[in-house]
């Protein structure tokens, strides 16, 4: 059979780059090849995002730009998948003729299926029926056997049942469901002797792990995950600060692959809001549990969501958000100008902000979480801390080589990603290196990294007690 060539082009969460992954393994078996020339693919898939207007437009201008090329191409074939298939179906072929297939969220593993069914000058395929069961040919969960990667992403759970009033993901995603323990095991375990030493367990909502189903709670999974032999280090997004259990909470302080760092999406720091938002716990409960958090665990990093401008947000709402980040002091954050979705309620709340008022509030916001983190990046400098190397840092990859010197780049456990410079003499080092935990001293801090320098030449392998930083 002839080869062919895919290109993918994945935006939005990590639950997308997940499922791009599979339909890459899906495609592998039917002959496709991936590729970085959009002009020469013979597929095209766009896999999307829903969660604000912004995304949608920008699946909107890429297909815009696919007409062109398909014009070229008759033989071109076109699909689009993830969340924005699912939330506007049959009306994106309206809108863009030129593509072949609309795959919702629920349809990953009929693509070779849907490729088969289309025919030259046939009509488009549309498949964004919600199945609501997680269809699961093992052969094909098995992810990142390239052997390239040292971390790689699981999927968990799917859906989201907590219907927060601004969100779309319920939407497109439709109910929560978690998979099995064992399939998720497996797959990980599969991961790992293809080189893989961190693994990110991804769900909407981890901490509701299994409890629909009856199945392990996610501390139990946890501690199933942390028994695989060879994986390293292991991260989970996302968490609801409403779901995060006091046991989960203790886990940071004893399970020993378990990185030292936690993602939890507080979203406004004003209580009315937050209850409009219908998320469920008091800016005081969120509080509560970051301390706890950092009494199990004192060097934790803690990351957070935000949205500005929410309908309804006062000034004063928005000086309680400002306060929380004073208060909490968070190691990074995203954070993102209130955006109405159609099918979420708040799209019909009244009290809308105008998009300057949300704009000066993003910028308030930005400003300071800058100032907290130049601040708590200088308070680093000097500290050692275990590195798991990821490859040849970016500047290593633009600029010319300096001889026999090379920059690699890697995460802390607690998230944050460290340039050091190593002497190496031929690529073979460079692939003995990936993968391998170094202890790096901190030198110079930026704002989204840091550059350091290897403590000792001997490459050290994990051990509980290296976990975490200590003092140089
Ligand atoms: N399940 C995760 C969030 C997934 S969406 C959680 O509950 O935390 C990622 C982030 O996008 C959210 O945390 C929120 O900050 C942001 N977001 C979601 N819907 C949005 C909207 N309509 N407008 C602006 N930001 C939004
Ligand atoms: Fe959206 Fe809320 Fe579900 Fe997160 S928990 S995906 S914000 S509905
Ligand atoms: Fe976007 Fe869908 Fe993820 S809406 S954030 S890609 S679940």
């Amino acid at each position: 059979m002839k080869t062919k060539t895919v290109y993918i082009n994945t935006i939005g969460c990590q639950m997308n780059v997940y499922d791009s992954e599979r339909m890459l393994r899906l495609l592998a078996d039917e002959n496709y090849m991936p590729t970085s020339s959009i002009e020469t693919a013979d597929l095209i898939i766009v896999n999307t995002c829903a969660i604000r207007e912004k995304a949608v437009q920008k699946v909107h201008s890429f297909l815009g730009r696919l007409n062109v090329l398909k014009k070229k191409n008759p033989r071109l074939h076109v699909v689009v998948a993830g969340c924005v298939a699912q939330q506007q179906g049959a009306k994106l072929i309206e809108r863009f003729p030129q593509v072949n297939i609309v795959m919702g969220t629920h349809a990953v593993d009929q693509l070779p299926d849907l490729l088969r069914g289309v025919k030259p000058d046939g009509m488009p395929i549309v498949a964004v029926d919600m199945t609501d069961i997680i269809h699961e040919n093992p052969a094909h969960t098995v992810m990142s056997s390239s052997g390239k990667e040292v971390t790689g992403f699981v999927t968990i759970m799917r859906g989201c049942d907590n219907y927060c009033t601004y969100c779309v993901v319920p939407y497109v995603r439709g109910r929560e469901i978690s998979r099995e323990p064992g399939a998720i095991i497996a797959e990980i375990k599969v991961m790992v002797q293809s080189g893989v030493k961190e693994i990110t367990l991804l769900g909407q909502n981890v901490n509701s792990y299994g409890v629909k189903e009856g199945l392990t709670s996610f501390v139990k999974l946890l501690a199933l995950v942390n028994d695989i032999e060879g994986l390293e280090r292991i991260r989970f997004v996302t968490s609801h600060p409403k779901d995060l259990s006091d046991q989960l909470i203790a886990s940071f302080g004893t399970l020993q692959k378990l990185c030292n760092h936690i993602h939890l999406p507080v979203q406004s720091g004003a209580d009315p809001v937050l209850k409009r938002m219908n998320r469920k716990y008091t800016r005081n409960a969120y509080l509560k549990k970051i301390a706890r958090l950092r009494a199990a665990s004192p060097d934790i990093a803690i990351s957070t969501d935000f949205i500005v401008g929410f309908p309804g947000e006062t000034d004063a709402d928005f000086a309680a958000t400002i306060d929380l980040m004073k208060t909490v002091r968070f190691d990074s954050l995203f954070a993102f100008e209130y955006s109405d979705r159609s099918e979420a309620p708040a799209s019909r709340f009244s009290g809308k902000i105008a998009s300057d008022v949300k704009y000066r509030r993003l910028q308030a916001l930005l400003d300071l979480q800058k100032q907290i983190i130049s601040d708590n990046h200088a308070a680093l400098i000097g500290r050692v801390f275990p590195v798991l190397i990821e490859g040849e840092s970016k500047n290593q990859q633009k600029k010319p080589e300096v001889p026999g010197i090379v920059e690699l780049t890697g995460r802390t456990s607690e998230n944050r990603i460290v340039n050091f410079p190593v002497s190496s003499h031929s690529p073979l080092d460079m692939d003995a290196l990936k993968g391998q935990i170094m202890s790096i001293r901190i030198e110079t801090a930026f704002l989204n990294s840091f550059r350091g320098v290897a403590v000792e030449n001997q490459i050290e392998s994990f051990t509980p007690e290296r976990r975490h930083s200590h003092v140089a």
